[in-house]
């Protein structure tokens, strides 16, 4: 199965009462693994988790921290782009080449790499005085 595919698969499952936007996302990490997430909502709080935290989510629970790649699918009339919680969500286990392909149901794709999407990240190397 592709990552189009995984993340189309997993959209179905989100839970976005509130706005009726579902999300779905899948990555592949550098082991070869595949880890998907929808959005998920809630009444306190209707922007809920995004669809990118999901997946990423599920990568760490399996142990897993190294992303090679990530698809992320919406209903949309252009391709929707992480907001901007989710670059640095995805900064944390990517590199700075690494390819976010966008899409939309209808088969619309945009590609762009971390290091576009979040220019002058914040790192850990950051915090380094030493
Ligand atoms: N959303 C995602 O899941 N990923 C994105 O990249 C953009 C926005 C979700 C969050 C919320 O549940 C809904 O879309 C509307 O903002």
């Amino acid at each position: 199965m592709t990552l189009y595919d995984a993340a189309c698969k997993v959209r179905e499952n989100a839970y976005a009462p509130y706005s009726s936007f579902k999300v779905g996302a899948a990555l592949r990490t550098v082991s070869g693994q595949v880890f998907a997430g929808c959005n998920v909502e809630n009444v306190a709080y209707p922007e809920g988790t995004c669809a990118e935290a999901g997946a990423i989510a599920a990568m760490c629970a399996a142990g897993e921290y190294a992303i090679a790649e990530i698809c992320v699918v919406a209903d949309s009339p252009t391709p929707v782009p992480p907001c901007g919680g989710c670059r640095q969500k995805l900064a944390e286990f990517a590199a700075p080449d690494l390819r976010i392909t966008m899409a939309t149901l209808d088969g619309a794709r945009h590609v762009i790499t971390m290091a576009e999407i979040l220019p002058g990240a914040f790192s850990a190397g950051h915090m380094d005085k030493s």
